[in-house]
């Protein structure tokens, strides 16, 4: 396992806690395949499908934060954008390299993720937990009735 999904990785967000998951257990089925050497079209399946839930997983992100006016939606979407940059040159690498490049390559996804997931998104899913909590409603009165 490349990825330990433990609690540094939970942000407290459901949705995109279970996002985050899923992800972890394809950069880690990933990595297993290479271990034991899969044939190189099962590799490329997975890599496929990593790049396409990633890819999905960003643009939900970004709904997410243009709805509720994340002040820090550009600086977090120019970290996506570096991440699908070098996912673009990872598949094409699935298909070229041989198994020892591969992994080096997988194991920088697995520290962009994990660091890009514990600051930008961490810091994003505090904004949600800060903004949603002042949006609720109060049990208390209103501050005219205490008067
Ligand atoms: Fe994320
Ligand atoms: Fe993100």
């Amino acid at each position: 396992m490349l990825i330990d999904w433990n609690s540094s990785l939970v942000l407290g967000d459901a949705r995109i806690d279970q996002e985050h998951q899923d992800l972890v257990a394809l950069i880690n089925q990933f990595y297993e395949m290479l271990h034991r050497g899969a044939h190189r079209d099962d590799l490329c399946g997975v890599a496929f499908t990593l790049a396409e839930q990633v890819t999905q997983h960003f643009n939900n992100e970004a709904d997410l934060m243009v709805s509720v006016h994340y002040p820090g939606v550009l600086a977090h979407q120019r970290e996506h954008k570096m991440l699908m940059g070098e996912l673009g040159a990872f598949l094409h690498r699935v298909e070229q390299e041989d198994d020892c490049e591969l992994r080096n390559v997988i194991t920088f996804i697995k520290d962009w993720f994990t660091t890009h997931v514990t600051t930008a998104d961490a810091q994003f899913v505090k904004f949600l937990q800060d903004n949603t909590l002042c949006s609720e409603p109060s049990d208390e009165p209103p501050l005219a009735e205490m008067l």
